[in-house]
């Protein structure tokens, strides 16, 4: 991951001052016009009134010019839309919590909010309203451009706002319950890895409701992605597999098919962007008595041997819910991206048994992901898409939460379209010679449309499932990563 973003950061034109040649003239530049504005002036009202324009515009861009100090105007703007990720012990390779660790990174960071490549959001702003939506405003975009273009100063010292807390180690509240891994795994420094498993039970004793859920490495430069499922007591998920203990999935045919309840129910997911589930007061995520969480774990070695001990913490409802919140997917197994294709159209659909209000959305694909957009039918035939992003990126897993909640009634179906780019245009393709299935390595592919719900808290698990997807394309089923939740 590291080195595809340093091999991006290579292209990214350095302090390109075309963007702010646009923008914003100094006033020295436009000052030979007045001389002619002036002898074409034949009335002196309307002589007054464009200099008083002229004036106007010359000190709005002299001000932006000369105010833009790191103190002042910038430091407010990082800590709302980049200390998040961009402090020590989090995903991005740099920190911006003082002038000296950010000033180094001026130009890349001009270049990145340009490009828009920073803060990572992919949803077409056309469609959709999304509440945590990460697009800069443009003005934010011009005071750093402004302020880097000027030399990037610190300004004084005493402008610098207090600094923002960030509870460490977890973006949900203290949690009331951690489950951690039963020892800290050895990532070897090369290699590709398989799923790493572990099945932690929680004792409870009965029906526990989680208000708020976060899964979080201990070592975020090697983990690729957390999942932790819960799986119900008497579920046929991993059932022979031992507790507290690291192991890799079977293979499928060892696993009877699971009959009843959701084998595995996503609890929640860690990856590079993916905030932690933190649900609206009166809603929760059940974790029924007697369950187990199975912890999914994908590493990525980055060439030094080290370990990750990554942790679940869960923050308890003080009271049962009146909604129980749920993520569900729309899944395509079947299908087979011939070589070099570079838009190969994969569908799904969800049609949904029971009245919901949809809360957010997760398109989920690998390498080779291209494009996905998600769409409402109606029962009576009425659509309306719900989210388009026009350019995946893959490194960046990002869910989008509805600004409003959208309330869907039974037999809504969620339609989801997403395209690969199997070609060698496709500067993340590992290999644009193979026929591409289904399959958990990043080099295979998934076709995954993730949302989530509300319902009614006293609706079953069985009764929000809709009928079951077709069957991989393989002959030889391999054990799938989001098994569970897939219809
Ligand atoms: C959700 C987390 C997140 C947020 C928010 C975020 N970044 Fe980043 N940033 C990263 C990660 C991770 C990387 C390294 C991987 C990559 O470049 O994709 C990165 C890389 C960068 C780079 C390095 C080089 C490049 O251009 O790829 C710059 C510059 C940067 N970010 C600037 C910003 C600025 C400025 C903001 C706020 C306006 C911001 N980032 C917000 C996570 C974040």
């Amino acid at each position: 991951m590291r080195v595809a973003a340093w091999a991006l950061a290579q292209n990214v034109p350095r302090g390109n001052t075309a963007f702010v040649g646009a923008r914003m003239r100094h006033p020295s530049a436009v000052q030979p016009r007045r001389a002619g504005m002036d002898r074409a002036c034949s009335v002196i009202g309307e002589c007054m009134k464009r200099t008083m324009l002229f004036l106007m515009m010359a000190t709005s861009a002299a001000s932006i010019l000369q105010a833009q100090t790191f103190s002042k105007d910038v430091a407010p703007i990082l800590q709302r839309n980049c200390q998040m990720c961009h402090r020590p012990g989090e995903a991005a390779p740099f920190s911006m919590l003082t002038y000296e660790q950010t000033r180094p990174w001026a130009k890349a960071m001009l270049a990145a909010v340009v490009q828009k490549k920073m803060p990572p959001w992919y949803a077409d702003q056309k469609v959709g309203k999304f509440a945590n939506d990460r697009t800069l405003s443009q003005s934010d975009i011009d005071t750093l451009v402004g302020w880097v273009n000027g030399g990037a100063p610190l300004g004084n010292p005493q402008d610098m706002p207090a600094p923002r807390e960030f509870v460490e180690g977890w973006t949900i509240s203290k949690p009331d319950i951690v489950f951690q891994l039963p020892k800290p795994f050895p990532v070897p420094a090369t290699g590709i890895m398989e799923y790493q498993y572990v099945i932690i039970p929680t004792g409870f004793t009965k029906d526990t409701w989680v208000e708020q859920v976060q899964a979080a490495p201990t070592n975020s430069s090697i983990v690729h992605h957390i999942v932790a499922y819960v799986r119900t007591p008497g579920s046929n998920y991993f059932k022979d597999m031992p507790k507290n203990e690291f192991f890799e999935a079977p293979p499928a045919k060892q696993e009877a098919a699971p009959k009843d309840d959701v084998p595995s129910d996503w609890l929640t997911g860690f990856a590079p962007g993916q905030p932690p589930d933190v649900f609206k007061p009166g809603q929760a995520k059940l974790i029924p008595a007697g369950s187990d969480i199975v912890l999914e774990v994908h590493y990525m070695p980055e060439g030094k041997a080290t370990t990750d001990q990554s942790r679940l913490g869960l923050v308890l409802a003080k009271e049962p819910p009146v909604e129980r919140t749920m993520t569900l997917s729309a899944v395509n197994q079947s299908f087979k991206i011939p070589p070099g294709d570079p838009n190969f159209r994969v569908d799904a659909s969800y049609t949904l048994p029971e009245d919901v209000t949809l809360l957010g959305l997760h398109p989920h694909m690998h390498m080779r992901g291209k494009s996905a957009q998600y769409r409402v039918v109606f029962a009576d035939g009425e659509i309306e898409t719900l989210l388009d992003v026009p350019k995946y990126n893959w490194r960046w897993q990002l869910w989008y939460d509805l600004a409003e909640p959208l309330k869907l009634p039974k037999d809504t179906k969620i339609e989801c379209t997403e395209h690969f780019d199997n070609s060698p245009n496709n500067r993340e393709n590992p290999d644009a010679t193979k026929t591409i299935t289904w399959g958990q390595q990043s080099f295979d592919e998934m076709m995954v449309c993730m949302f989530n719900v509300a319902f009614d808290a006293k609706i079953t698990t069985k009764q929000m499932l809709a009928p079951p997807p077709p069957k991989p394309a393989q002959t030889e089923a391999k054990p799938t990563a989001e098994r569970g939740s897939q219809r």
